[in-house]
């Protein structure tokens, strides 16, 4: 189990690395006026955002592994799940707005992004205070 724990965690440091990194190259990128840079702009967010699909998948495999293999559950797992089902959404949301910027078509500004950046940030903390408090 402690295995399965310990790749749950691998997976989704390594999810996150993306969450918080995707974010901060959309608030470059909305604030980015020549050609050049945008297309390059444009590569590393593709890129990075394919990247991210596998490492997800991995992390909530196993943490799925953990809560129905395992059984370790509590009244934290469903705050938890809900806020899994948030990042979820965040995470596909990102893939809308790199396929924006793909097709030249952003609306939002940099400090949009800033704000929408934020999120993973406050999803993280909550989900960790569950699983390790465990306030209920
Ligand atoms: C389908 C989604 C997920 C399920 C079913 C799930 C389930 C679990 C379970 C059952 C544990 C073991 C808890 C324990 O040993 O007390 C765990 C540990 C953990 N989970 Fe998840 N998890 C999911 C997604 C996530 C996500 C998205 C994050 C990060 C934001 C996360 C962060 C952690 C951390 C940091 C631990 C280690 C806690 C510890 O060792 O005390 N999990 N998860």
């Amino acid at each position: 189990m402690l295995w399965i724990k310990a790749l749950h965690i691998i997976f989704v440091t390594s999810w996150f690395a993306g969450l918080f990194y995707l974010p901060r190259l959309l608030v470059n990128h909305a604030m980015v006026t020549d050609v050049a840079t945008s297309e390059r702009l444009k590569l590393m967010e593709q890129k990075l955002y394919r990247f991210m699909l596998p490492l997800a998948i991995l992390a909530l495999a196993f943490g799925l592994w953990l809560w129905l293999g395992y059984g370790i559950s509590g009244r934290w797992m469903h705050p938890k799940l809900t806020l899994v089902a948030v990042l979820i959404g965040y995470h596909f949301y990102c893939g809308k707005l790199v396929n924006d910027f793909k097709q030249d078509k952003n609306k939002h500004s940099h400090v949009w992004y800033r704000w929408f950046n934020e999120l993973p940030v406050v999803v993280l903390t909550i989900i960790v205070i569950l699983v390790v408090v465990k306030p209920f």
